[in-house]
């Protein structure tokens, strides 16, 4: 696993911004596992901008996001569908064929990740994954547990994430129960990951993340065996100390 310390949030999305460019850049017809959260919009801006220059092109990249609340509906603000078409793909030449993210609405959701486990795997697996990362040590939504969903599959919030996503919804009645993800081992097929952490709150989880342990009650440690891995993160996310946003 290697690490970059950035010095803020602004210097820590430009950098993962050049990753998915060099990426793009070195496979056009690449594929790229989104995630969504408040950590990542600075870098889908940076790509934006990046796109507006003619520095990247979306044009035959493949996408599958890693998570979505179940149920909800795609014109929900709060939906994650709502969130990357907000973020990122209205503001690109992304081919909206070629855009995959798990469906809140469906009315058979075993049947939805089953088809989304396929889904990635017919397009040959995904070979830059973004992640971030819960403050109770989530990715996507593999909640801590004593064992882990290897698959795509159905998932009930933990009450620290319900509490942790109701910042985004009117009150924490309104965040669904349940969600959608990527088990830890579709996750870890990606060929490169790339984590995103920002702020003093994520730095007792990156900690447990840096020191190689292999816990399920952590679930981001499980990236300690994967060969690839680059973790991204500002100065207060290593250190724990708060200073200036950008
Ligand atoms: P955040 O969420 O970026 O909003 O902190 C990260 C996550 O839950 O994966």
């Amino acid at each position: 696993m290697r690490i970059s310390i950035c010095e803020n949030y602004c210097e820590m999305s430009k950098e993962a911004a050049k990753l998915i460019a060099s990426q793009i850049n070195l496979k056009p017809d690449c594929v790229l596992g989104f995630a969504t959260g408040s950590t990542p919009i600075g870098m889908y801006h940076e790509l934006c901008e990046m796109y507006k220059k003619g520095e990247i092109d979306f044009s035959s990249v493949t996408s599958f996001n890693l998570d979505e609340y179940y149920p909800i509906k795609k014109s929900n603000p709060e939906s994650y569908n709502y969130y990357m078409w907000d973020n990122l793909f209205s503001h690109v030449n992304i081919n909206p064929q070629k855009i995959h993210i798990p469906d809140g609405e469906t009315l058979d959701p075993d049947k939805e990740c089953e088809d989304y486990e396929n889904a990635i795997a017919h397009c040959g697996g995904i070979d830059l994954q973004i992640l971030g990362i819960g403050r109770n040590g989530h990715i996507g939504f593999n909640e801590p547990n004593d064992s882990l969903d290897t698959k795509t599959h159905v998932t009930y919030l933990t009450e620290s994430t319900l509490s942790a996503n109701s910042r985004f919804f009117a009150s924490i009645d309104e965040v669904p129960k349940k969600a959608i993800t990527m088990g830890v081992s579709t996750i870890l097929k990606s060929k490169k990951i790339v984590m995103l952490a920002s702020g003093s709150s994520k730095h007792h989880v990156i900690k447990e993340l840096l020191s190689e342990k292999v816990n399920t009650a952590v679930p981001a440690t499980l990236l300690n065996i994967h060969r690839d891995v680059v973790v991204i993160c500002d100065k207060e996310a290593y250190y724990g100390n708060d200073t200036e946003k950008c």
